[in-house]
């Protein structure tokens, strides 16, 4: 759910530090909680992470102003919906400071973890995850923003996060013949590349430069042309379904730099073969802290 503050705006980092206090304490219910931070909470320019802005309307956009941007955003998860809720309702009854300006509850279908990699079922019935690293240390490589980037020092180990909620044409989708739906992703729905390769290795794309096999408007082939060059970015998506046939994906991704990350992806998929079925009506730009609460004391002096 993304919040904004209700109180007087001067206290907006006290605010904030009781809030990730509450989140942290979720845990002992069996739910994790953790925050990140909006643009509109930065104040003073020397304190805001660099690239950190309202997210830009991207072509084919329809960002509706109940699903977009925030001060911060909470994010809840847990093993079941009750509990989730759960934890959102003590959050909220205990953050008078903040009110709920919308919230979205998502899952992951078929949820599971292979060789490292956590892999779901997204709507249009694809596995989605095997573009991320394999290993811990390659996944916060691309994550968490480094000391001499020209961050501000406290903003160092935290990370950028991107959320767009996409709503999934599934009824099209589901029209489409599997052979054309998975031309149109650049993979089977296991993973597996379409000239055999396996999910988790690399496909020959150099040996299929007109995309004969994987078409170069394909979503993979667009999104990750340079196979020794993966966008460094980490995707941790989640479904969602508010009924009515208002099914999408919760996009959500994590990079140390957004214009390297998110912006530079984002702006080759123009021509994505995918587009034609989905269609993106929020989300927002957020910075994860880093862990610790030490930030809190840093952006409140
Ligand atoms: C509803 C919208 C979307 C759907 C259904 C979707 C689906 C998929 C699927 C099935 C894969 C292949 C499996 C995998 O590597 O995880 C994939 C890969 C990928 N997608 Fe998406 N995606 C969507 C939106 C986006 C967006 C908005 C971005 C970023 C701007 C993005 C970036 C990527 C990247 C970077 C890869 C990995 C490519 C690779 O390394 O091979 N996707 N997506």
């Amino acid at each position: 759910m993304a919040l904004d503050l209700a109180a007087t705006r001067s206290q907006q980092w006290s605010h904030i530090r009781q809030l990730a206090l509450m989140a942290a304490s979720q845990n002992e219910h069996g739910t994790t909680a953790g925050i990140a931070l909006g643009v509109g909470l930065f104040d003073r320019a020397e304190l805001r992470p660099r690239q950190l802005r309202v997210m830009p309307v991207f072509p084919g956009d329809l960002l509706d102003a109940h699903t977009s941007n925030g001060e911060v955003l909470v994010q809840i998860a847990g093993r079941s919906r009750e509990a989730v809720a759960q934890a959102a309702g003590r959050l909220l009854e205990g953050a008078s400071a903040w009110r709920k300006r919308w919230q979205i509850d998502g899952f992951r279908a078929g949820n599971r973890v292979v060789g490292n990699r956590g892999l779901a079922r997204n709507p249009f019935h694809f596995t989605e995850g095997f573009g991320n690293p394999a290993g811990e240390r390659e996944t916060l490589d691309r994550a968490l923003v480094r000391a001499g980037q020209g961050e501000p020092d406290w903003a160092v180990g935290g990370s950028y996060q991107v959320l767009r909620i996409v709503r999934c044409a599934t009824d099209l989708w589901d029209a489409e013949a599997p052979e054309e739906q998975e031309r149109v992703i650049g993979r089977r729905k296991d993973g597996q590349w379409l000239d055999g390769s396996p999910a988790g290795e690399e496909p020959g794309f150099a040996a299929d430069p007109r995309g004969k096999i994987t078409p170069l408007d394909s979503h993979v082939r667009l999104a990750a042309p340079d196979r020794r060059r993966p966008p460094p970015l980490v995707r941790r998506s989640y479904s969602y379904d508010r009924g009515d046939g208002d099914t999408g994906l919760i996009f959500s991704c994590f990079q140390r730099d957004l214009a390297q990350g998110f912006e530079a992806v984002q702006r080759r998929l123009a021509g994505d073969a995918l587009a034609k079925y989905v269609l993106t009506v929020g989300g927002g730009y957020f910075f994860v802290p880093p862990n610790g609460h030490a930030w809190t004391d840093v952006l409140a002096r």
